[in-house]
């Protein structure tokens, strides 16, 4: 079935076969993340986190916002020894190696850049948890694991870049044990329009700077997740908190503008132009940030007895 299409990336994508679309998102998406991890430790926290950060107040650092973003995450997923997690779309290693360190957990993350890859492996190593980390460039619809193989599957800003996403969900669904969680931070579209979704500014985000982004509405991709088998435990809006998150990584560029420049000509201007929008996008909520908690079936835990909106609140 054709997706609806709220702008020229999803019109297009709508277009292709399955098959190239896939071949699309491999390489348009993986652009943007090629570029140097040196150029993106300029800009973001120090354990590269491409996603919101958590705030307690406007005035608060980027490093403590993720931090605290870390450790929410941790409490949601509530990874026990030897639990396997998959980490979808795992970027520079920000979550996955913060949930090694913290949990006896065994990882394995995918991501479209090799440079990804190679910099979250550095990082595992340095930090000792190399040997239950493994880490592969792969799209997520060409991943062969076996069903009911893991308890706990995670995307931290990457479905958004996602087109085929009744497929993600179903996967998610079966890969995961019975009492699995599933959790997504991501971007999503009001129901009621808000602005102009085919403007030239969302065109630039969704196709220029990041290759290709898919933004439903909140309650399409919670419908998706209960046809795949998933129950739905907890939303978090995090709108604001996107909108914080993009002001200190514009800061950043802004202070960095030139060393990015000698190593990606050019670069610094799309980071601060994407960014700039995006962040308007979230304080006017025309773009609107969400956390998604999930399990297969009825969670293996009580969550009444599971106080998730304090766990993890601290950093
Ligand atoms: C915004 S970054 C988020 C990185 C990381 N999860 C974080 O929170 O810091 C998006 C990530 O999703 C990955 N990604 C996007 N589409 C993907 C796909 N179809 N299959 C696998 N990874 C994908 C990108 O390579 C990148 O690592």
């Amino acid at each position: 079935m054709t997706a609806a299409a709220h702008t020229r990336a999803e019109r297009e994508a709508n277009l292709r076969s399955a098959f190239d679309q896939r071949e699309h998102e491999r390489q348009a998406v993986a652009a943007h993340y090629e570029h140097s991890p040196e150029i993106f430790s300029l800009v973001l926290d120090s354990r590269l986190a491409y996603a919101t950060g958590v705030y307690e107040h406007a005035g608060e650092d980027l490093e403590t916002a993720q931090a605290r973003k870390y450790a929410r995450i941790a409490a949601k997923l509530d990874i026990r020894p030897g639990q396997r997690v998959l980490d979808v779309g795992c970027g520079w290693g920000s979550n996955l190696l913060y949930l090694a360190q913290h949990s006896e957990g065994v990882f394995q993350g995918i991501t479209l850049s090799a440079q990804q890859r190679e910099e979250a492996l550095r990082r595992a190593r340095a930090w000792g948890v190399a040997d239950r980390v493994q880490i592969d460039v792969c799209h997520v619809e060409d991943l062969k694991l076996r069903p009911e193989s893991f308890d706990a599957v995670l995307f931290s800003g990457s479905i958004v870049h996602m087109h085929n996403r009744p497929a993600v969900h179903e996967m998610v669904g079966e890969l995961l044990k019975p009492g699995g969680r599933v959790l997504i931070s991501d971007c999503y579209f009001p129901v009621q329009p808000r602005g102009d979704r085919d403007s030239a500014a969302t065109e630039y985000i969704f196709v220029e700077a990041l290759g290709y982004c898919r933004l439903i509405g909140l309650a399409e991709e919670l419908q998706l997740m209960e046809r795949a088998g998933l129950d739905i435990l907890h939303v978090e809006d995090l709108t604001r908190h996107y909108a914080q998150t993009l002001a200190h990584w514009i800061d950043n560029v802004r202070k960095h503008r030139k060393t990015i420049d000698a190593m990606a000509p050019g670069f610094a201007a799309v980071l601060q132009q994407y960014m700039t929008v995006a962040r308007m996008s979230f304080a006017r909520r025309t773009a609107l940030e969400y956390m998604i908690l999930a399990t297969k079936g009825a969670p293996t835990v009580d969550p009444g007895a599971w106080p998730i909106a304090q766990k993890g609140g601290r950093s």
